[in-house]
């Protein structure tokens, strides 16, 4: 998609050339100040009861007279505010998307700000990509090629800003969907392996690949103990984005690869497993967290860790009471093969120590009790570090990604304690999402470390079911308030 910006006034929008010209409007009704032929057009839908000013609504005018545009369509925001300027140019767009309008233009009767722009992109984006790796039939790609945003003289530094960064955002926003989107049999750790030595092709990128014996040499025993019950060959990825001078400590990103989790020997029930095949979302996010920063060039060091294998039951898979030792040699007795998670990120938390990072964020589809928690909507963030805490959460909110914190309260560690090796590797029913982080938290003595479980945000179910990308906005924006 390009993305550009054009200076116009709300006055002289009717004389603007686009196949469609997409409004959001906002506030009062009677206010909007748009020229003459667009306001009446609005004002007498309004009368007529053909669009109540309610968040989300829209209303499409087909050849307005006095209208260079071919068609208008009208989009109600709740407020100014980005987030409901994200879902009203949604709305628009799905009335939009079927039509044959390769050029949109979209403007807002509200003042346009960065974060603004910024929503555009990932509205727009978020609305033409569609999932064809495995099922070519699906609807073809919309016509939509080109989103022109209008803008006053004085807004257009900051939108233009703003437009860059979402359609960065974007770009490994839809790499992200599109891995976790890939079936189990398609997206394996090798493919996921391929994907990052795609990356290393882009400016500053750097990739290594660590296979079996490489892990092996390095004492990785608890990501090897859960890889070693599938015929798929683990891969522990490690990728570079080098953008500032050597001596600066780098963010690292760790992100779980399991690109399906059958539970194991611990074996899930049937019903919706195959959904386990995003179990490599932390994964994704880190691809697509790297394909934005190419896009971007920031002048920091970023780390990308993604331990990858499957989690499968068979005669050489890890039993219930098995006990593993971790590459900080640490031992973890395996009471439930279905928390493989942790088992592969202990490890890569290890791992991360050798970078001297800044800070050390893992990203993971990691409980079912986080989404019992915190639903769809937001992120479980877990840190210790009030201030690293406080940076997720504002880059959260400024990505329109938002996560919420989590206690990682001393108390909860007892629930791990074991008679056979140093830790268990769950803790019961209760708080799952917060013992499942008090188990990380275990590995993390040496950084400032903080823990996203994305199990409810990294996925859609039900009739939109796929991928969503998430939490690409919110790390990428983390990463850009750590450069110079
Ligand atoms: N990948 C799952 C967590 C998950 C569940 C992600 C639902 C997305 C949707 C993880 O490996 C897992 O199986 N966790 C167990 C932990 C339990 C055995 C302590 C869970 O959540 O049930
Ligand atoms: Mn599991
Ligand atoms: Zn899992």
């Amino acid at each position: 998609m390009d993305f550009r910006i054009l200076t116009t006034t709300t006055s002289s929008l009717s004389k603007v050339s686009a196949d469609a010209l997409l409004i959001v409007v906002a506030g009062d009704p009677k206010q909007q100040g748009l020229d003459d032929p667009l306001d009446r057009a609005l004002a007498d839908a309004i009368a007529a009861g053909d669009l109540a000013f309610k968040a989300g609504r829209t209303l499409y005018l087909h050849r307005p007279v006095g209208v260079k545009a071919a068609r208008v369509v009208f989009a109600v925001a709740g407020d100014a505010g980005p987030k409901a300027f994200k879902a009203a140019v949604a709305a628009g767009l799905g009335l939009i998307k079927p039509l044959g309008v390769k050029h949109l233009a979209v403007a807002a009767t509200g003042a346009i700000e960065a974060t603004h722009a910024e929503a555009a992109a990932a509205a727009a984006s978020d609305a033409t990509y569609s999932y064809r790796h495995t099922k070519p039939s699906a609807s073809p790609a919309p016509a939509l090629q080109k989103i022109t945003l209008l803008v006053d003289k004085a807004e257009a530094k900051a939108a233009q800003t703003g437009l860059s960064r979402g359609a960065a955002i974007a770009v490994g926003v839809a790499l992200a969907r599109e891995c976790a989107n890939r079936p189990g049999n398609h997206c394996t750790p090798s493919y996921l392996a391929a994907e990052a030595r795609k990356l290393a092709k882009l400016p500053r990128i750097k990739v290594d690949v660590l296979d079996r014996k490489a892990c092996e040499k390095l004492g990785m025993g608890s990501f090897l103990a859960v890889a070693q019950g599938s015929d798929e060959p683990p891969k522990f990825i490690v990728l570079r984005y080098d953008g500032a001078a050597r001596s600066d400590a780098p963010v690292v990103l760790v992100g779980k690869g399991i690109t399906f989790d059958t539970g194991g020997i611990s074996i899930k029930p049937a019903a919706e497993m195959d959904e386990m095949k995003y179990d490599m979302g932390g994964a994704a996010s880190v691809l697509g967290s790297f394909r934005a920063l190419a896009e971007l060039q920031p002048r920091v060091n970023v780390v990308g860790l993604i331990p990858s294998c499957e989690n499968m039951p068979s005669g050489r898979a890890i039993k219930p009471g098995d006990v593993v030792t971790s590459m900080s040699g640490q031992t973890i007795e395996v009471l439930n093969t279905d928390a493989e998670g942790r088992l592969i990120l202990c490890d890569a938390l290890t791992y991360a120590e050798r970078f001297k990072p800044a800070a050390v964020i893992d990203i993971a589809t990691l409980t079912g009790a986080c989404v019992i928690a915190l639903g769809h909507h937001r992120s479980g963030l877990f840190s210790a570090d009030d201030a690293l805490a406080d940076a997720l959460l504002e880059a959260g909110s400024a990505g329109l990604d938002p996560a919420w914190r989590m206690p990682l309260d001393d108390e909860y560690e007892e629930a791990l304690r074991s008679n056979f090796a140093d830790m268990g590797n769950v803790g019961g029913r209760a708080g799952g999402a917060i013992t499942a982080a008090m188990f990380l938290k275990k590995f993390t003595a040496k950084y400032r470390w903080a823990h996203l479980d994305i199990a409810g945000t990294a996925w859609k179910s039900g009739a939109a079911k796929g991928a969503t990308g998430r939490p690409v906005p919110l790390l990428t924006h983390f990463v850009l308030s750590r450069a110079r």
